[in-house]
């Protein structure tokens, strides 16, 4: 019989992901951002080949991504799992072939700044189709939050059940179908060739000349959106629970993180791609757009749009400097601190770009 813990330190023991990523032998980065996914020190991946790392950012164990490289003409060892899982290439170009135990592969090929929605518990396996550059990708996945619920990898990795319901062979074209819009601001398909041409809808509540468009995937749930800031401006600061990841695909900028309170101490991360910014709980965040053109982001957040999230961030619904306790709360720019936007303005004279927001004398 196991000796009964005497200590806490004896009893305490590291959450079932994190022991999951010891496993591995690869690196977990923490924190609230990393400025640049595609230099991330990655180290070799036994379990599917290729090299790998892991994250756990914002303080949280929902959503973490997984970042791989498979080296030039290599390809992953195939692998199936009971976490949803969205991929986006960052470098490279290749194939992924996806199945259902006992059914034919389909076979869906990518490049740079596609996006492909993995249905739950499929096998799948990528490969890189050059043989002189290494691709790296990564995985968007709610895997640690289902590592922790059932804490056993057998189940997580190695389970029978398959989801015909999601996906199945005979859903013609289902990775091959440019998809459906089904309201403003919200668009479902399972994979987007490249989401830095991706059409958007306009987004004034968020900021000036902001635009967006809410994904739903592959009948995963895993919520997600992309959004565009145009050159010149930034939106407004907001917080919310932790567990978004929002990635930069395109552009130049730099996002501020505080806590509620803490406005003096700003944290400044400078973005460009392949910067992610993963807030903690409560914790603010602004995005701003410093170079020519637009700025393009990729976020993980919420729950899918199939999953409660479908109508979650309606206008009319969502708090703008009313309620401090409101989970969405946000600072319009009339209530931000004024240095914000100083220091916004010295950013765009330094790189030759004019302001595109109405100037401060016209605060409310
Ligand atoms: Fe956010």
């Amino acid at each position: 019989m196991a000796k009964a813990p005497k200590t806490f330190d004896e009893w305490y023991v590291k959450s079932s992901y994190q022991n999951f990523v010891r496993q591995e032998g690869v690196p977990l980065y923490e924190g609230s951002a990393l400025e640049d996914l595609g230099s991330l020190t990655l180290t070799d991946w036994e379990r599917r080949g290729g090299k790998a790392a892991y994250t756990r950012l914002g303080d949280q164990e929902y959503y973490n991504l997984q970042i791989v490289e498979i080296p030039p003409g290599g390809e992953l060892k195939p692998e199936r799992h009971m976490y949803d899982s969205v991929m986006y290439v960052m470098k490279g170009r290749g194939a992924a072939t996806i199945w259902q135990e006992g059914e034919p592969r389909t076979t869906v090929e990518w490049e740079e700044g596609a996006l492909l929605a993995i249905p739950l518990n499929a096998w799948h396996q990528e490969f890189n189709s050059s043989g002189s550059e290494p691709c790296r990708i990564l995985f968007g996945t709610n895997m640690a939050h289902v590592i922790n619920l059932y804490g056993n990898l057998d189940f997580v990795f190695n389970n029978p059940f398959v989801f015909s319901d999601r996906y199945t062979y005979s859903m013609q074209s289902f990775f091959s179908d440019k998809g459906q819009q089904w309201n403003l601001r919200l668009y479902e398909t399972n994979f987007i060739p490249d989401i830095r041409k991706f059409s958007l809808d306009p987004y004034p509540e968020r900021g000036n000349r902001t635009s967006i468009m809410r994904l739903a995937m592959s009948n995963t749930s895993i919520g997600m959106h992309i959004m565009s800031v145009s050159e010149g401006t930034y939106v407004t600061a907001h917080r919310h629970e932790a567990r978004a990841h929002v990635i930069v695909v395109e552009g130049e900028g730099y996002e501020l993180l505080f806590m509620p309170g803490e406005e003096r101490q700003r944290r400044r991360v400078p973005t460009n791609p392949y910067a992610v910014v993963a807030p903690r709980h409560n914790e603010y965040h602004q995005h701003f757009n410093t170079g020519k053109g637009e700025y393009r982001m990729l976020a993980f957040r919420g729950s899918g749009l199939r999953q409660g999230g479908g109508r979650r961030y309606d206008p009319a619904r969502t708090a703008q400097d009313k309620n401090p306790y409101d989970l969405s709360f946000k600072i319009s720019y009339e209530k931000e601190d004024p240095a914000i936007r100083e220091e916004y303005y010295k950013e765009l004279e330094k790189n030759g770009i004019s302001l595109r927001l109405k100037p401060l004398d016209q605060r409310g």
